[in-house]
């Protein structure tokens, strides 16, 4: 296999070199894309027949959630091998299929690093285990002896994300830290071994032609010396909100400087993207400093409620902070570990981002549409997940019996309901799985999603599919969408935020009421109702075009 220089990449528009600066990023969960060989799951070569809706959507580039080997522990952040695709998704031929075809497509593709742990499976970690305590291959992880008297307590009180202890006991003795699923042993990034295999990993997808990558975990590699306890406090209240002795240590930041220099190595501009969950948007800004990463997930914006003074505060707060680094905002609504935005704002504010009510639906699709717009009228990068281009809601009824989520099955940890944000998504005819494979599908598509179909949609010009259409072209024609460093907020009532850009302006009435507002200019796009005689109706963004001066 060769590498792929990006010939047909457009390159930069602006002023600012970098196309990840203004683009907007499509993540794409492979096991519920595309099933090219009916088994009911995703995989590579289902991603690369869809690709050109992918470019027909408008998306500038493709991060894929892992496809590589992997026991499927937690859906696939359990890697067993960095350099092998599961068999499952495919074969590394398909890989680079896709690549190759992106590219020739004008798509750059992003593929997902999971650095902090691996899979109890990994050939590294079945060697530990064999070795026994005392061993050198034991410290390529954090195995310790237990507290109490037999060593029958864990090494530390540090709990799993998912729920329980963060430690395991192996037969011989032995804790070992896994801040997730058991199955997913951490990394000791201290250990020079580790810090070797993934910058060659880093190169193996590199050389193959990959645009960059998404780091998972990026605040948890490094761990606070000696392990601390932490002591009498709410663990799960914690979690981002304070720097904790195993996330956003001042140590990361080290290994991220390093893999800096991997990329700069090579041609076209090739891009990492920090998932980090910290306290504030100011720690986020610091994984973005020019020598590090070069965008991180702004949670901040994905966990703001619909409203208003909540939003323009996230907005300006967020962009106050990347500002001294220099970076891109980023901003973002779903994921694949959170509840859609299209439940989530048919809920009421303030419960999270793990719901299991469907809440009511159609005022949850027209705030979603809105916060859509809103998003991509934003300067700096915008990440839009598989599916919510469709309108669809989180399936919230799934029966636990298919769940698979590996947190829904500990108690104690997060929620658990991140299945319901996963259900391969429609892609045309009236039945199940809708397109999606020929055989089913691995989670149960729910009966009314064969009107949200991509094919029911196409076409119709009230469909959010074609909305996200529209306005992605837009964002790419207008010179002020999606451009500049800040927001220049104009007077708005209450309930209302109103930004302009030269003479790009975006209304967006977060209430519940339509409000008068004295613009004139032409409507671009609106989110909702046709806007007339400067009425914005309930819960609704507009794009205009409006006079310069
Ligand atoms: C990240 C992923 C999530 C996964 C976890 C452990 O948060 O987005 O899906 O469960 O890391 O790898
Ligand atoms: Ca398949």
């Amino acid at each position: 296999m060769t590498q792929h220089l990006a010939d047909a990449l457009p390159t930069t528009t602006g002023t600012t070199p970098g196309w990840w600066r203004d683009a907007v990023i499509y993540q794409v969960y492979p096991r519920s894309f595309a099933d090219s060989n009916g088994d009911g799951m995703g995989d590579l070569e289902g991603i690369r027949s869809r690709l050109p809706y992918l470019k027909e959507l408008g998306v500038d580039a493709v991060w894929l959630s892992p496809f590589y080997a992997s026991p499927q522990a937690d859906a696939g952040y359990d890697v067993a091998d960095y350099r092998a695709i599961d068999p499952m998704f495919g074969t590394l031929h398909d890989a680079d299929a896709v690549i190759r075809e992106a590219h020739d497509l004008g798509l750059r593709i992003i593929v997902d690093l999971v650095p902090n742990h691996c899979s109890d499976q990994h050939e590294w970690f079945k060697q530990a285990l064999r070795e026994g305590p005392g061993s050198r291959l034991r410290e390529r992880f954090h195995f310790r002896p237990g507290k109490g008297e037999n060593g029958e307590l864990p090494p530390n009180d540090w709990e799993s994300i998912f729920g329980g202890p963060a430690w395991t006991r192996v037969a011989d003795g032995e804790w070992y830290l896994h801040l997730f699923a058991p199955e997913q042993p951490d990394f000791n990034w201290e250990h020079p071994a580790v810090q070797d295999e993934f910058r060659s990993i880093l190169r193996f997808w590199l050389d193959l032609g990959a645009d960059g990558f998404r780091v998972d975990v990026a605040h948890g590699l490094v761990k606070a010396p000696g392990l601390p306890d932490l002591g009498a406090r709410d663990q799960l209240k914690l979690l981002g909100n304070d720097v904790m002795p195993f996330f956003d240590q001042d140590g990361v930041h080290e290994i991220y400087r390093s893999w800096r220099l991997i990329l700069d190595e090579y041609e076209g501009d090739r891009v990492l993207v920090a998932e980090a969950w910290t306290p504030t948007v100011e720690r986020t800004a610091r994984y973005v400093r020019p020598d590090e990463m070069h965008q991180a997930f702004n949670f901040q914006y994905l966990t703001s409620d619909w409203e208003a003074t909540a939003l323009r505060e996230v907005i300006d707060g967020s962009l106050a902070a990347m500002r001294p680094v220099g970076a891109p905002t980023t901003w973002v609504l779903s994921n694949h570990d959170v509840t859609r935005h299209a439940t989530r704002f048919a809920n009421p504010a303030g419960l999270g981002t793990q719901l299991r009510e469907p809440g009511d639906r159609d005022l949850g699709l027209r705030r979603a549409r809105a916060a859509s717009l809103l998003m991509l009228a934003l300067p700096g990068s915008a990440y839009v997940y598989q599916g919510e281009e469709l309108g669809l809601p989180d399936v919230t009824d799934l029966p636990d019996e298919v769940r698979q989520d590996p947190s829904f099955f500990r108690a104690a940890g997060q929620d658990g309901f991140r299945d319901g944000c996963r259900v391969p998504i429609p892609w045309s005819g009236t039945e199940a799985p809708y397109g999606f494979g020929t055989g089913g599908s691995w989670l149960p598509q729910p009966d009314s999603w064969a009107e949200l179909s991509v094919e029911a949609q196409t076409g119709d010009p009230s469909s959010t599919l074609e909305l996200y259409r529209t306005a992605l072209r837009l964002r790419r024609e207008h010179p002020d969408l999606g451009a500049g460093e800040s927001v220049d907020w104009q007077e708005a009532p209450e309930g209302v935020l109103v930004l302009r850009r030269g003479n790009f302006l975006c209304t967006a009435n977060t209430t519940g009421t339509a409000v008068r507002l004295p613009v004139t200019g032409e409507v671009l796009l609106s989110s909702g109702d046709t806007v007339e005689d400067g009425v914005l109706p309930a819960d609704t963004t507009v794009w205009w075009q409006v006079t310069a001066g």
